[in-house]
């Protein structure tokens, strides 16, 4: 005799990987939501669209580099192109917050600023932002982690925070 309870057995091995993966999830979602709101760890938010034929030409990317906002705080407009940033070098008072906007008018980079959480893909037409606060003076190079070429290994430059 088949009862109707039978055709929803759980193997006690399927039960006890169901439950974990549930527990797996609920950890995760709470790892996600303190580095998010205790840790300071932010999604790159692609903050705009751009025409990567003409983003050299016109606009913030045209004069990229950087710009005082107010005592302190930055932005700083930087464009990845085959092989190189522009600008190669950004240089900030220890404490500054710098909010970067980065795109590439070619092909598809990255960024990644050493020693903080900057790590975003550069892809062409798309604005990447991230906003880093450097607290200790030193040199901070950037790099592209994306092959982009013949020349992706010299695709560098440098973040220096002034004491
Ligand atoms: Cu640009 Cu690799």
């Amino acid at each position: 005799m088949t009862s109707k309870n039978e055709s929803l057995h759980v193997d006690s091995y399927e039960r006890t990987w169901i439950i974990a993966s549930i527990i797996l999830v609920i950890l995760f979602f709470i790892a996600i939501t303190i580095a998010g709101t205790m840790m300071g760890i932010q999604v790159p938010g692609q903050v705009g669209r751009v025409d990567p034929n003409t983003v050299a030409q016109s606009g913030e990317f045209a004069e990229p580099g950087l710009r005082e906002l107010a005592p302190g705080k930055y932005e700083a407009h930087v464009l990845a192109k085959t092989w190189s940033f522009d600008p190669r070098e950004i240089t900030v008072p220890k404490g500054s917050t710098v909010t970067f906007y980065v795109t590439s008018s070619d092909v598809q980079h990255g960024f990644k600023i050493q020693d903080t959480n900057m790590n975003v893909m550069v892809l062409p037409g798309q604005v990447a932002s991230l906003t880093i606060t450097f607290d200790e003076a030193g040199e901070y190079p950037y790099i592209c982690t994306e092959y982009c070429g013949l020349g992706h290994a010299a695709m560098f430059g440098k973040v220096i925070v002034t004491d």
